[in-house]
């Protein structure tokens, strides 16, 4: 597989992105906080914050790789009654489960094996239900979507945090370069994966447009969807309420 997105198969996406995050699992945390120049943990904190969960609420994280969002959650959170963390590539969970050995409610978190187009919930369980940096990956948006509508309860939230398009703009076409020249160095460097720090800006490229993940995000079901642009416009944070 090359890294340009050029996938025969949504069969050889699928297989290219789980082998992909298993080996880069043990340098993933590192790299992300890399790119972001440290930023990323405060879009978490967004995250959780306009998610507005109840008092005593549960979540699901769906692709939570190495737990960021959930352990934001139980951290920012401690009244949840529950937070699960699901992801399809065991090797970045159990380098989530070696991290934070003393954070208090920890056992409030539950890891699952899920892929998220066959989310293994039942319909209206969880009051929130989030991704971080999921949907550039998946083969089906839609279907996507329509599982984590499925499991949210009614009235709850469903939201996204990912790097959508980047826009057509002087920003945007600085953005391209560094994330399409510095990155893939970077991550080469660091992880010894060039190919999955290609692919980054490449999904990037082909990924939707913030107000394109909105439209999806109504068509499955949501209402009073909408979204903030963060890091200068690089990054979208979306909320729809079922
Ligand atoms: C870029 S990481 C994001 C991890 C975490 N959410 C964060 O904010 O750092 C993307 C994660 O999505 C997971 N993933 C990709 N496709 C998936 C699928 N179909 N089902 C479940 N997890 C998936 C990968 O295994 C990986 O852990």
């Amino acid at each position: 597989m090359n890294p340009q997105m050029n996938f025969n198969s949504a069969v050889e996406k699928h297989t290219y992105i789980n082998q992909m995050f298993a080996r880069i699992a043990p340098r993933y945390d590192i790299m992300n906080r890399l790119m972001s120049a440290g930023q990323d943990g405060r879009w978490r904190n967004l995250l959780v914050k306009q998610l507005q969960l109840p008092p005593h609420g549960t979540l699901l994280d769906i692709a939570t790789g190495t737990g960021d969002i959930a352990f934001e959650s139980i951290r920012q959170r401690p009244d949840l009654a529950q937070v699960v963390g699901a992801d399809f590539t065991l090797p970045m969970m159990l380098v989530g489960k070696n991290r934070y050995p003393q954070l208090q409610n920890r056992q409030k978190l539950r890891w699952s094996g899920a892929d998220t187009l066959h989310l293994p919930f039942h319909d209206d369980c969880f009051d929130g239900v989030v991704s971080g940096f999921l949907m550039r990956n998946v083969t089906d948006i839609d279907a996507t979507l329509a599982d984590q509508t499925r499991v949210c309860k009614p009235d709850g939230k469903v939201a996204i945090l990912e790097i959508p398009r980047p826009a057509e703009s002087l920003f945007g076409a600085m953005f391209r370069l560094y994330f399409h020249n510095v990155v893939p160095i970077l991550g080469s460097f660091i992880s010894g994966q060039a190919d999955a720090y290609s692919y980054l800006p490449h999904s990037a490229d082909a990924f939707l447009r913030p107000e394109e993940l909105k439209q999806a995000m109504e068509k499955s079901g949501l209402k009073d969807v909408h979204y903030t642009m963060l890091m200068m416009g690089t990054i979208a944070l979306h909320v729809g309420q079922k």
